[in-house]
């Protein structure tokens, strides 16, 4: 499998680039991310694209790969709605649209979130369900929404996300009794990169994978 990834310098995305490294069926790994991630190895190439709106001046180097992980996201602690708008929804639909000109037979894996709903109170929720269906209605091979709770991070894995960071800490101790007891609430980045693999390369039953479907595809 050739895997396209944004977002590997995240907490997500390195979760999802070491489980790459480490699964034989990856045959090659191309990481499109701002700087440099750090990590090197014989499967994987990097691009450093500081502005990702100008992905397109990359396009001839995104046409065979089978599914894309895209791993990119950030807080909207703080934010406006038009600042989170910008890189939750406008800026995956830019990348979208760069793949799906270049290779529609790829599958597209989209980060999201629990609770990700038009309907919700919480602007977020609702911008990311926004982003949801606009990349639904693509003709891509397939598209499937990742919507993850609580993530424990594990085997070094951090976050970019401040206060993310501080609340990992906090709950560092009781994160693995949480994952084990609450799989419908919880996962971890392990669980998280091995399921887009397993749904990259097999498909799953549904579109949308909530904890449970994630827990259950990353072999929980
Ligand atoms: N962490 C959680 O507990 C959690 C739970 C549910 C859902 N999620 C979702 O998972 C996704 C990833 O979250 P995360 O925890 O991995 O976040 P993170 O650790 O803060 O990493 C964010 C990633 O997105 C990239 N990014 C942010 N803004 C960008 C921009 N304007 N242009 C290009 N790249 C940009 C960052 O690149 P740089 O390194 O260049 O900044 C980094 O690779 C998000 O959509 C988030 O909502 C996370």
């Amino acid at each position: 499998m050739r895997i396209l990834i944004f977002g590997a310098t995240g907490m997500v995305g390195q979760g999802a680039l070491r489980e790459c490294l480490r699964d034989g069926r990856v045959t090659e790994i191309l990481s499109i991310v701002r700087a440099p991630s750090g990590v090197s190895d014989p499967k994987l190439t990097e691009i450093i694209l500081t502005d990702l709106t100008l992905i397109a001046s990359q396009a001839s180097r995104l046409g065979h790969f089978d599914a894309c992980l895209y791993c990119v996201g950030v807080s909207a602690l703080g934010m406006s709605e038009a600042q989170y708008t910008e890189v939750t929804h406008d800026l995956t639909m830019t990348i979208a649209k760069v793949l799906i000109r270049r290779n529609p037979a790829m599958t597209f894996i989209y980060v999201s979130g629990t609770g990700t709903s038009r309907n919700s109170h919480q602007m977020w929720a609702r911008v990311k369900a926004q982003t949801e269906d606009e990349l639904a209605a693509m003709k891509f091979k397939a598209v499937f929404d990742f919507r993850p709770g609580f993530i424990q991070p594990l085997h070094g894995v951090t976050s970019k996300t401040g206060w993310y960071t501080a609340q990992y800490l906090l709950t560092r101790p009781f994160a693995p009794l949480f994952v084990y007891l609450f799989p419908r609430l919880a996962t971890t980045t392990e669980r998280l990169g091995r399921a887009m693999l397993k749904v990259a390369a097999d498909g799953y039953p549904v579109r949308v994978l909530e904890n449970i479907d994630i827990n259950a595809a990353g072999g929980a």
